[in-house]
């Protein structure tokens, strides 16, 4: 099984970054085949813009994103590590899914609809939030963004999302609870 983490946090010194270290370690443990995608390190052009849907009409993809494909075709697992910012993904996950996960890559459209592409794919989500917990469940937060995520983005290319994670309320917890929530990523099957 080869994995993929696509990270997306802006900042070293995040939590996010403390999980992806975390899974990283876990993986290095399991002796797993792994490669990382960091998009503010690899400086991801987020916006899908009409040069890109002029190669994709001659069928082919611009050089970055096929470069990204061919690292998702490699994979069996993908990991996506990144905060919740406004109830969704950072802009610059959401413009990787904008450009990545293109027509003819990631899904087709026949006479019986809509086609995933990804089938042979699982999805890992690690997310992390400002918000706690019974304000995610009280509000319907946790299953709207689930239902995003899991049915609107990943399984509509027909991925298989085996786990979204929620790390809540991460910036007004104590160390010692952020250091437990790090070590359940210990214990998860992935
Ligand atoms: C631009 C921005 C938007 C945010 N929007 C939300 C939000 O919609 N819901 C939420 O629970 N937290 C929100 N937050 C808080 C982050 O999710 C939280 O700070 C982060 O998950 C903590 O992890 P980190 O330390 O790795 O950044 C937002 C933070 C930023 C910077």
């Amino acid at each position: 099984m080869k994995y993929l983490i696509i990270y997306a946090h802006p900042n070293p010194k995040s939590f996010n970054h403390a999980i992806r270290e975390r899974v990283e370690a876990l993986l290095k443990r399991q002796k797993k085949q792994y490669s990382v995608r960091d998009l503010y390190v690899t400086k991801w052009n987020p916006v899908l813009g009409g040069a890109d849907f002029e190669i994709f009409q001659q069928k082919k993809a611009p050089e970055d994103i096929a470069r990204e494909q061919q690292c998702i075709k490699e994979a069996d697992v993908l990991i996506f590590i990144h905060p919740i910012w406004w109830f969704g993904m950072p802009a610059v996950l959401k413009g990787y899914i904008d450009r990545v996960f293109s027509y003819g890559f990631a899904y087709e459209v026949g006479a019986s609809g809509v086609k995933g592409l990804l089938s042979d794919k699982k999805v890992v989500i690690l997310n992390t939030t400002g918000g706690t917990e019974d304000s995610y469940l009280k509000n319907g937060f946790k299953d709207a963004v689930s239902k995003v995520f899991k049915n609107g983005i990943y399984e509509f290319c027909s991925m298989k999302v085996v786990l979204h994670k929620f790390f809540f309320a991460v910036p007004s917890i104590t160390g010692e609870a952020r250091e437990k929530m790090l070590a359940e990523i210990d214990t998860l099957a992935i």
